[in-house]
């Protein structure tokens, strides 16, 4: 109580004393009061007492020069010379004045300390009303308090403490976010923007191409021919006239058949006595049959070339009149796929080459459209087997499967698949364009196609593509890929046998038996199917003809039973194959389902055990 201290260590003090005088906090506080009160009442009766006795003795003080423990040194003598007793008057007054401050400070702490107890009181009636107020609410109000415990303290501090700390960090992460939000947006400018340059090198890039592609039409319009309009009675047609090159090939070979004719009738002519001009015939006739027969090579080729020419030229018709590339439109589909031109139309759908901008790649778009013309049924059909196709192919992932990467609405009739692009051209290209693959060749190829049907066989529901064929087998970096799951079956739990519910879809020549089969019940299918159109694939690449119904119309393959009746298959003289070649296309070819090969049969054959010389 005699320095000024702060109210807690105060409290302390005072709590101290009346522990140790056994008193009440306040008895002391009043006591401490009273002695206070009381020495400041003889402190002012002093300093009245001192004036009086000052006026009264001043001229006879005198400055004492004795040790200040004397208690002389308080008090001026006599003897004392003015100036000593001045000091000792100064002396004096300076302890009073001490005195009088550690008193006012003893005061002023009291007050103080009352001021804080009041505070105090406050506070902890307010602290009352709240408790009182809580209580009123509680479930535990008619429950007693709970004892004191200093370990809940010490918890509640600590959360105050991790509560403090989890602020700072949530502010910390705030300011962080917004920093990263700012990156974001000046990053997806920076992204749009080289989407952008990316875009237009693209599109300009695929418009070299067409430049191209444009030169060397012209030139084999020159060359092979073109499709001229022409008047046929009342109607226009669209008829086709051959180029130079065809046609001197041509005029060539009939001058040489009218001459080989006309050596021929003058052999018939010459007598026997004219021998002489008889040899000289024949060996005229021997040098035109040799020159025709290199003639004909080449027209053959030059024919080829003329149906891959008119394939471009229907691929370029197409493109004009397609539905995203016509009047140069080139959309971007779902914000991402720049279409860049088309790559072929199939039964059902268009499929465009276009620029992924996101993945930075090309892909192919297969634009899946609903026709207004089509009866309710024909949609829902359609929509049907289009998100089924969509669901099998999206779980496909292997080598020689073109793989699907996602699908896109486009508006309500139509919605794009996007999948991995191919960059050859499919199989049935090749098979029009060199008529026959070398067996090792077709052999390889083969090889690839079954491994893909294997792994669809061991796919957790096994899958019937129901559609191989040439056209919906694609080149990509000289290896095949099946494409097309538009009319893929899906054998649920385990079966190896499926009821063939959709007759009459799929195209014909590459169809088994099984699927042609009428009956009250429709027919069993299983994974054979596949097995049975990798035979004819086979064939066809070998020989460059179909081994059933070859040139003969879908429908009339239909009305005529043509693949009902196709008990055995027959192979050309020429070219040579393997005995065991022609062994597995039999085996695949077998006319019941019993009979035929199956996929792991196929796959573990002796002939794709064996290397090919
Ligand atoms: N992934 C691809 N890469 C390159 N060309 C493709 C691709 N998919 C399809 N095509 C081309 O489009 C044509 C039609 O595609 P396809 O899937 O068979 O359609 P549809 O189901 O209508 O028959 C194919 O023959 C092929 O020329
Ligand atoms: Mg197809």
């Amino acid at each position: 109580m005699h320095q000024q201290l702060p109210p807690e260590q105060l409290d302390r003090l005072i709590c101290l004393e009346a522990r140790i005088h056994r008193k009440s906090k306040e008895e002391i506080i009043q006591e401490q009061f009273l002695q206070m009160e009381s020495e400041r009442q003889t402190d002012e009766n002093d300093r009245n007492k001192q004036n009086v006795d000052s006026n009264k003795k001043s001229d006879d003080l005198k400055c004492s020069l004795n040790s200040e423990n004397s208690p002389q040194h308080l008090f001026p003598s006599q003897n004392m010379s003015p100036v000593q007793k001045k000091c000792i008057i100064t002396k004096k007054h300076s302890q009073q004045k001490k005195n009088k401050k550690s008193k006012e400070g003893q005061q002023k702490d009291i007050t103080q300390y009352l001021q804080f107890q009041k505070k105090q009181q406050k506070v902890k009636k307010s602290e009352q009303k709240l408790i009182e107020y809580s209580i009123q609410d509680s479930p535990f109000k008619n429950k007693s308090p709970l004892p004191y415990d200093p370990t809940v303290d010490k918890q509640l501090k600590e959360k105050q403490n991790q509560l403090a700390i989890s602020e700072i960090k949530i502010k910390e992460l705030e300011t962080h976010n917004s920093e990263l939000r700012e990156t974001i947006s000046s990053l997806t400018e920076q992204q749009l923007k080289m989407q952008d340059v990316v875009k237009q090198f693209a599109m300009e890039n695929e418009k070299l191409k067409k430049l191209q592609l444009q030169t060397q039409l012209q030139a084999n319009r020159v060359r092979l021919g073109e499709y001229v309009v022409q008047r046929e009675k009342t109607a226009l047609v669209d008829v086709w006239i051959d180029g130079q090159e065809l046609r001197e090939a041509k005029e060539q070979s009939k001058k040489i058949e009218n001459l080989k004719v006309d050596y021929e009738n003058r052999k018939k002519n010459c007598k026997n006595k004219e021998e002489q001009e008889m040899r000289t015939l024949n060996v005229k006739i021997n040098f035109l049959v040799k020159e025709e027969l290199q003639l004909q090579e080449t027209v053959d080729r030059l024919e080829t070339e003329k149906n891959l020419h008119i394939k471009q030229i229907k691929r370029v018709y197409e493109e004009e009149h397609a539905r995203f590339t016509k009047n140069n439109d080139y959309p971007l589909i779902g914000e991402r796929y720049q279409v860049l031109s088309l790559l072929g139309k199939g039964g059902f759908s268009e499929v465009y080459k276009a620029y992924d901008l996101q993945e930075l790649r090309e892909v192919a778009c297969k634009i899946h459209q609903l026709n207004s013309n089509w009866s309710d049924h024909a949609k829902q059909n359609y929509i049907r087997h289009a998100i089924r196709e969509n669901r099998v192919h999206k779980e496909l992932n292997h080598t020689h499967i073109v793989k699907l990467y996602d699908s896109v609405e486009i508006d309500k009739s139509s919605f794009c698949t996007v999948l991995e692009l191919c960059d050859g051209p499919d199989l049935a290209y090749y098979i029009k364009k060199y008529k026959c693959f070398p067996e090792k060749e077709a052999k390889l190829l083969i090889g690839q196609i079954i491994s893909a049907i294997k792994y669809l066989n061991n796919h957790k529901n096994k899958i019937i593509h129901y559609d191989l064929k040439p056209q919906n087998i694609l080149f990509h970096l000289n290896e095949l890929k099946i494409s097309d799951f538009g009319l893929c079956k899906v054998l649920e739990d385990d079966n190896s046998k499926l009821q063939l519910t959709s007759q009459g879809v799929g195209t014909y020549w590459y169809l088994p038996p099984e699927c042609f089969h009428m009956g009250d019940q429709p027919p069993n299918i299983s994974s054979k199917v596949d097995i049975w159109s990798i035979g004819v694939i086979f064939f066809e690449m070998l020989f460059g003809q179909k081994p059933f119904g070859q040139g003969i119309s879908q429908e009339k393959i239909l009305k005529e039973q043509i693949i009902v009746k196709s008990q055995s298959v027959t192979f050309p003289q020429k070219p040579l194959i393997s005995n065991e070649c022609k062994e597995f296309i039999r085996a695949c070819l077998a006319y019941n389902q019993i009979d035929r090969l199956d996929v792991h049969q196929a796959s573990n054959h002796s002939y794709f055990q064996k290397k090919q010389n």
